[in-house]
């Protein structure tokens, strides 16, 4: 890639956004940043779907020891980090700072300690560059991960209306798609997102943090039995949409510490434990969480007329609903935008893919963006 030099955009009949920045035939780039949780995240997209770069800085290491995020810790890293992630995203685009053609940051939801340091640092970067300023909903985000990259046509387009599913830490829900900028929830969580019962169930069964993951690979475990271990899934009426998974973690938490006794007190903790049924319950756990979300994928399928879905979230990258996704898709013959490993989690790219289109119609935001700790959508 050259730097500073704009390169011609060779996409046929123009592409969306032309006429809104009245500069057709030229790639629009934007460099977004994202800090709303663990991950200090800068990245440069072209044109809403090509990644010229996506640094992730993680702080994993940073709250190991404390088997969560700890928000002071959290946002003093990202106060270090902010810049050379943004100096390295914008290095390995190839560009200078000024061919930027917009800023877009991941303002709400999130720690708001967290989100401020991303806020302040794209609002002090477009009124240096003098470029519109994008905030944008992480949430929503998630769910445009999977259509960046090129597909076979240069670009990953979604059929819409799409379904979207977003499992993340702190979120599970479904949505109603139209555009990638206009997006209804139809259901979401009502105690513990996925992702979140995940990391708790980790911490029962006494793996380390980050939890998520570290289960996911113990149930590849040879021989370990997913049946070994009858957790209930929750349906909370025949027809929701929302999910449950607090009675899930409370069903592993008795089967590894037996009932608590009167005060509340566990006879045991989790070192009794054998590797073969650490690796069942392990198993087990995986089976009903994943099981619990691909039901109400399948309900929300069945009562509307989708052509694609889009999923996103840290919990995408789990290996059995990536293979349920795959299965639920083919059956109903429904595109399956899924990101790959490196996009599931927190990342800015997918917020740059978003700003895009917001950018396209207009939707910019100006110096008075907010961090918010909640999601708008
Ligand atoms: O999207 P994300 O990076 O952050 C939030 O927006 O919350 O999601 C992080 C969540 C964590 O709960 C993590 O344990 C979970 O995604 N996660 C996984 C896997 N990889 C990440 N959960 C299950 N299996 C995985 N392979
Ligand atoms: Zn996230």
């Amino acid at each position: 890639m050259t730097p500073s030099v704009e390169r011609e955009h060779r996409r046929s009949g123009g592409g969306r956004g032309g006429g809104a920045r009245g500069r057709r035939n030229i790639a629009l780039l934007i460099l977004a940043i994202e800090t709303s949780c663990d991950e200090t995240a800068a990245a440069v997209v072209e044109d809403g779907h090509l990644v010229l770069s996506n640094v992730i800085a993680s702080q994993h290491d940073l709250h190991a020891e404390y088997a969560g995020v700890v928000p002071e810790l959290a946002s003093r890293a990202h106060s270090e980090r902010v810049l050379p992630v943004v100096r390295k995203a914008i290095s390995e685009a190839g560009i200078n700072l000024h061919r930027v053609d917009a800023i877009a940051v991941g303002n709400r939801p999130g720690l708001i300690g967290s989100l401020l340091v991303g806020v302040a640092a794209a609002k002090a970067l477009a009124w240096s560059l003098a470029k519109p300023l994008i905030g944008v909903d992480h949430v929503h985000a998630h769910l445009y991960s999977g259509l960046l990259g090129a597909g076979p046509g240069g670009r990953h387009e979604a059929n819409f209306p799409a379904l979207g599913l977003v499992v993340s830490g702190g979120h599970t829900a479904l949505y109603h798609v139209d555009s990638p900028i206009d997006v209804r929830r139809l259901g979401s969580t009502i105690d513990d997102a996925v992702g979140e019962a995940f990391d708790k169930a980790a911490t029962i069964l006494g793996l380390p943090y980050p939890g998520g993951p570290n289960l996911d690979r113990l149930t590849q475990t040879p021989g370990a039995d997913d049946r070994a271990f009858d957790f209930p899934v929750s349906r909370i009426a025949p027809d929701s949409l929302d999910f449950s998974f607090s009675g899930l973690k409370t069903s592993l938490l008795y089967a590894v510490r037996g009932v608590p006794q009167r005060g509340g007190h566990f006879l045991k903790d989790h070192t009794w434990l054998s590797e073969s049924s650490r690796a069942d319950l392990a198993a087990s756990f995986q089976r009903a969480a994943v099981g619990a979300v691909i039901l109400k994928l399948q309900r929300a399928v069945q009562g509307g007329r989708y052509r694609s879905i889009l999923a996103g979230g840290g919990v995408t990258a789990n290996s059995l609903l990536r293979r349920r996704l795959d299965e639920v898709a083919k059956q109903h013959s429904l595109a399956l935008f899924l990101p790959p490993l490196d996009l599931c989690v927190d990342n800015a790219a997918m917020i740059a893919g978003v700003a895009y289109h917001l950018l396209s119609a207009g939707r910019v935001s100006d110096l008075s963006l907010q961090a918010m700790p909640t999601t708008s959508c």
